[in-house]
């Protein structure tokens, strides 16, 4: 039987940073009431002529180069983004695709919203366990200044742009293969975070009637208390059905919504500081991609290694959830 492996990670962060200050004179915040009540710092956003695409295929590059395969041996791509370049088609995993000269391979997109790097991940897994694929090129990329409401000062402060990418590969070793994953979803949740306009479930009659806005719209406390409900369970249920103590986590690496939601999930766990991947501060809510963009930052500072065992875990829009038990399992 075939095992799906998670042999390497990359990441792109685009360079304009958008801080608290900056924030503080276009909507009624400051940097004290960020900072107390998410934890976020500044966040960054993509040029004008940066798209979501770009951003994927940059950190898609760096994962196909650290995973020691050629391009050539990827057949499939799956991206998890809520800001694609289009909102019908193409995919923008097809577009990545293309821009990463990979030919002919299997690519779509997958809407599951800050829940969509594990979503991926299950899904690569499954292609692989099953004997249809063998190197699944997995991101999460989102240009969440797309569709960020800029005068609501409830939303407009969580989210950043960025992307993250990994390789997942077939291995007939089980002792590299990810152990288990969890997702799930609510649509009586639905309301709490969505985009309202720019579908076929929009009240417009035309798309000119909406054309003014595709933006995010959260009732961020009620939110704020599902998630951590439902994440608490979800990692407590996925350790102990595998069998695994919290100390045996190397690296928590939560989705980075808000600092007080990994915290009560961490203290749940009982988990030591050194043990929580934290990038909220720096990079925001960047959806889809917080999550692999958090590991490449602790692959390339050095404290990512071979066999090291790390439970993601996310909770978004639909709303959406999911845990992961993954060890990093590097050819090279
Ligand atoms: O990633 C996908 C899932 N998303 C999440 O998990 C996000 C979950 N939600 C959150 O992170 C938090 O709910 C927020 C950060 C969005 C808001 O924090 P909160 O502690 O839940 O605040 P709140 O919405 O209960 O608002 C408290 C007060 C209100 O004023 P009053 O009614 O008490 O006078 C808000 O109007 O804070 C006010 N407020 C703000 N004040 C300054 C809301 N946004 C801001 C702001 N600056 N940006």
């Amino acid at each position: 039987m075939a095992y799906a492996a998670f042999r390497s990670i990359g990441a792109y962060v685009p360079s304009k940073i958008l801080s608290n200050e900056d924030l503080s004179k276009m909507v009624d915040t400051s940097d004290e009431w960020i900072t107390k009540r998410t934890g976020i710092k500044e966040r960054h956003i993509a040029a004008s002529d940066e798209f979501t695409s770009d951003m994927g295929a940059k950190a898609a590059t760096l994962a196909i180069e650290r995973s020691g395969l050629d391009k050539s041996e990827i057949d499939m791509v799956v991206c998890a983004t809520i800001s694609p370049d289009y909102f019908c088609m193409p995919s923008t995993a097809t577009i990545i695709s293309t821009k990463l000269g990979l030919g002919n391979v299997t690519a779509f997109d997958i809407s599951a919203a800050c829940t969509g790097f594990v979503y991926v991940l299950s899904i690569a897994k499954a292609f692989i366990e099953a004997g249809m694929k063998k190197n699944v090129l997995i991101i999460g990329a989102e240009k969440l200044s797309a569709i960020t409401d800029y005068s609501d000062r409830g939303t407009c402060i969580l989210f950043g742009d960025g992307a993250g990418a990994a390789v997942i590969s077939a291995t007939e070793n089980k002792e590299e293969a990810i152990i288990d994953i969890h997702t799930g979803a609510d649509g009586k949740f639905a309301d709490l975070l969505m985009t309202p306009d720019g579908g076929s479930g929009s009240a417009h009659d035309t798309l000119e009637q909406e054309a003014s806005s595709c933006f995010m719209q959260m009732k961020g406390n009620e939110t704020f208390k599902v998630a951590v409900k439902t994440l608490t369970k979800d990692v407590i249920d996925i350790l102990r059905e595998n069998n695994i103590q919290s100390a045996d986590i190397k690296h928590f690496v939560p989705h980075q919504a808000n600092l007080r939601i990994i915290k009560a999930v961490g203290d749940a766990l009982k988990l030591k500081d050194e043990q929580v991947v934290l990038t909220v501060a720096k990079y925001g809510n960047t959806s889809g991609a917080s999550i692999p963009m958090a590991i490449n930052d602790i692959y390339e500072s050095g404290k990512l290694q071979a066999g090291e065992l790390m439970l993601l875990d996310a909770f978004g829009g639909g709303l959406t959830w999911g845990s992961a038990l993954v060890p990093f399992s590097p050819l090279k």
